[in-house]
């Protein structure tokens, strides 16, 4: 071999080494990188963990938590609300009734015809919209406009043959927050959630504002009731199945309420019913433990939103906020590692990642996980590899068992305060020192997010039966309800207006 040919050959061996020097650095700074994101993982994973023995501690905590709330007024964060709801229908009601429901996220109009007797009950008229998101926070007058335009083109549409003899029609308003009643028909508005933010509204009589906004329309409508939607979904569970004792919903926001016997309610001593109790709004949604698993995620989409420092237990359990603590794992993920390429900063963006689409990513089944690689290109991120895809759906997991399993604990909490855990429950802070005879007890569930995520659902009832044991599970019941919170109003005003 020549000098010139020898030259060459060791330039090129040079060059190839230089080339595989580099490679080696790329594929060791890679490798680090990805362990970063494993420990990140492994650490998010850790904090979110929910044994059943922590479940336990939850589940006492909310009993106890129950009791203080109907001790005293402001006695727990649980507020324990009185709703003047007593005489649940029953079935015999008659007659047509209008519901218009404000969620979270959707806002209904229905009307109902009910022909006395339970199995004669007809939901004539469905509509259901998004709420336009300028209305979250315009102004009282522009909401309730808003509300009253939609009522009069749903009665327009109906044109006279439902109210031929020019009746007034009867409305239950659902108003899905936290309010103050003084009767079954009227309360105010104690603080907005699910990011609603109309600050002139607190403190208001919620039903007197609708109701105006209906008369300044010269619409012959009449506000019956103003009902949370976890009471008007008991009153559906119970109309159907009179052992339907509690509801929960978990869509946006999260809630639960339940059948209490007045005795109990001590905060309101001598309040009398025909029936012996009452359902009680717990707005359970700030509900708080120190038992609760709250990582560093939680702690910053708390300080971050419309109401820090509220609505905690809302914040580890409810649609509105479950994408929004993916999201912040993933972006700490990306900031401290590029797994996700130049394009993660789609992730900065507060709850650009919606509920949903965790759950269609946790849900995916195909193989490569297309739609896991869809929702991140609709984000912006092509070419996400699949172990990082894979990723994503681990993420989803660990905040989605959390959630379901911190929901069971919440429900399993409202079971022992009311003896129906299988244990002696809890009644007036003393124990009663004897099993309870276990009855068959329905828990009814509704929300989008119970309904639509199967993961959440499974997550919560697997957790449930853990906590309550193989026995006594069997005598719960859960039982799915859709659009029961509008449907249940509507009966409740039914029954209202004929006890
Ligand atoms: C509200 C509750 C409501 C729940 C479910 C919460 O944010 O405070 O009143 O029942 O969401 O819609």
């Amino acid at each position: 071999m020549g000098k010139v040919a020898v030259a060459f050959a060791s330039a090129a061996v040079v060059a190839a080494c230089s080339v595989a020097a580099v490679m080696v650095r790329r594929r060791v700074k890679s490798r680090r990188k990805w362990r970063t994101v494993v420990e990140i993982l492994k650490e998010f994973e850790e904090g979110c963990d929910a044994p059943v023995g922590r479940l336990r501690q939850v589940v006492d905590a909310m009993a106890v938590e129950m009791h203080a709330g109907l001790a005293s007024e402001g006695g727990s964060k649980l507020k324990m609300l009185l709703t003047y709801v007593h005489d649940l229908p029953n079935g015999t009601e008659k007659g047509t009734y209008y519901a218009l429901h404000l969620g979270g996220t959707y806002f209904r109009i229905l009307r109902v015809h009910l022909g006395g007797e339970r199995s004669y009950l007809d939901v004539q008229d469905v509509e259901r919209h998004p709420i336009p998101s300028h209305l979250m926070n315009s102004t009282s007058e522009v909401l309730f406009n808003f509300l009253a335009s939609s009522l009069e083109r749903f009665i327009q549409k109906e044109g006279n043959e439902s109210n031929s003899q020019g009746v007034i029609r009867e409305l239950a308003f659902t108003f899905s927050f936290p309010v103050k009643h003084t009767c079954i028909s009227s309360g105010v508005l104690i603080k907005w959630t699910k990011g609603f933010e109309i600050s002139e509204m607190v403190g208001k009589d919620i039903a007197e504002c609708l109701q105006g906004a209906l008369n300044r329309r010269g619409l012959d409508i009449h506000v019956a009731a103003l009902v949370n939607d976890t009471v008007g979904a008991l009153s559906l569970g119970y109309y159907h199945d009179p052992d339907t004792v509690v509801t929960v919903v978990f869509g946006t926001g999260s809630n639960a309420c339940y059948l209490e016997r007045t005795d109990a309610i001590i905060k309101c001593q001598g309040l009398l019913t025909t029936s012996g109790s009452m359902v009680v709004n717990m707005e359970w949604g700030n509900f708080w433990s120190s038992h609760l698993p709250r990582t560093a995620y939680d702690i910053d989409l708390d300080a971050e939103s419309s109401n820090p420092n509220d609505m905690g237990f809302e914040k580890m359990i409810a649609g509105l906020y479950l994408g929004d603590i993916v999201r912040r794992v993933i972006l700490r993920m990306s900031q401290e590692s590029d797994i996700f390429g130049p394009s993660s900063s789609v992730f900065s963006q507060p709850y650009v990642l919606r509920t949903n689409s965790v759950s269609a990513m946790h849900e995916d089944d195909t193989p490569e996980l297309q739609e896991v690689a869809r929702i991140l290109r609709d984000l912006g991120l092509s070419d996400v590899p699949l172990k990082v895809r894979k990723l994503m759906v681990k993420i989803c997991d660990v905040v989605t068992r959390r959630a379901g399993r911190l929901a069971a604990a919440g429900i399993a909490g409202i079971l022992k305060k009311i003896g129906r855990d299988g244990g002696g429950g809890i009644t007036s802070g003393r124990s009663r020192g004897e099993m309870q005879m276990q009855r068959r007890t329905v828990v009814g569930v509704e929300g989008g997010l119970y309904m639509n995520y199967t993961m959440f659902r499974e997550y919560m009832e697997e957790a449930l039966v853990e906590i309550l044991g193989e026995e006594v599970s069997q005598y719960v019941v859960v039982k799915a309800m859709e659009d029961g919170s509008s449907i249940g109003s509507a009966l409740l005003v039914a029954s209202s207006l004929q006890s």
